[in-house]
């Protein structure tokens, strides 16, 4: 009878970790539906109705995918960052629905091109401003030499921020600044990634900034492609203004 009884709730714990595989599974598979669904180089207001639709379950959505993006670039700035960071002004384009972290900065200003997405940030009471933008058809709406960080995370990417507005987070920044930005480096990426690292080179040519450190981290986000599989690769790009 005991044995009988431990071998009903071994069964039971194993239809119980079968179901829980199942749905993290189907909600894998949702993520995947909806990101799919406004992929690649389509038009800005498409790309801007999908974000202002997505809003709501962004956050629950990207931690399905393991999207860890504002976790290595907060560390990046925090790990070469010398300056009183109590009182430093922190920029956050694309901010999304704030899923920065903190790591001791306390006055943060953000800009993104969806209301819904602003809305969300706020909701955070992280950012002592949010400034609604279109980035690359319209100006960064903020004043040159200004902030002590410049952080974009998950907006350069094919169809989101244009390459362009790089020199704009430049000019953005105090001089001894930092600026931090991130791409994907998968496959569908490649070619703006190309174009984000030309213009990165040309800024530093220019001498308006030099390249403080690269890390390319192999497991940036899962894989939502139909040709790839695990995970994606990803890179985050460190630059003091001059
Ligand atoms: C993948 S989310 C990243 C959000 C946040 N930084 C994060 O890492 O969670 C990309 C964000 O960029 C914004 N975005 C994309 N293209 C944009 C553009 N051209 N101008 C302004 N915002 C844009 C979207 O509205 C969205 O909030």
């Amino acid at each position: 009878m005991k044995r009988l009884r431990m071998r009903n709730s071994r069964v039971d714990l194993i239809i119980q970790l079968k179901l829980a595989m199942t749905s993290s599974n189907d909600q894998f598979e949702h993520v995947k539906a909806v990101i799919l669904s406004c992929h690649g180089d389509t038009s800005a207001e498409e790309k801007m109705n999908f974000y202002d639709t997505w809003a709501d379950n962004y956050d629950q959505d990207v931690s399905v995918l393991e999207y860890h993006a504002p976790v290595f670039a907060s560390k990046t700035v925090s790990s070469h960052f010398t300056g009183e960071r109590k009182s430093a002004r922190v920029l956050d384009v694309a901010c999304g629905t704030g899923l920065l972290k903190k790591l001791g900065f306390e006055h943060f200003v953000g800009i993104d091109g969806s209301k819904a997405m602003l809305e969300m940030a706020k909701n955070t009471t992280m950012y002592q401003d949010l400034k609604i933008c279109m980035l690359g058809s319209q100006p960064l709406p903020v004043d040159h030499d200004a902030f002590d960080v410049v952080i974009i995370v998950g907006g350069l990417s094919v169809g989101n921020v244009p390459v362009k507005v790089a020199r704009e987070l430049c000019m953005a920044t105090k001089t001894g600044g930092y600026i931090c930005l991130t791409t994907r480096s998968n496959q569908d990426n490649l070619a703006y990634k190309a174009c984000l690292e030309q213009e990165l080179k040309t800024l530093e040519e220019q001498g308006l900034w030099r390249r403080v450190q690269v890390v390319n981290v192999d497991q940036w986000e899962r894989a939502v492609s139909h040709d790839e599989q695990g995970y994606i690769p990803g890179a985050v790009y460190l630059y003091q203004r001059l």
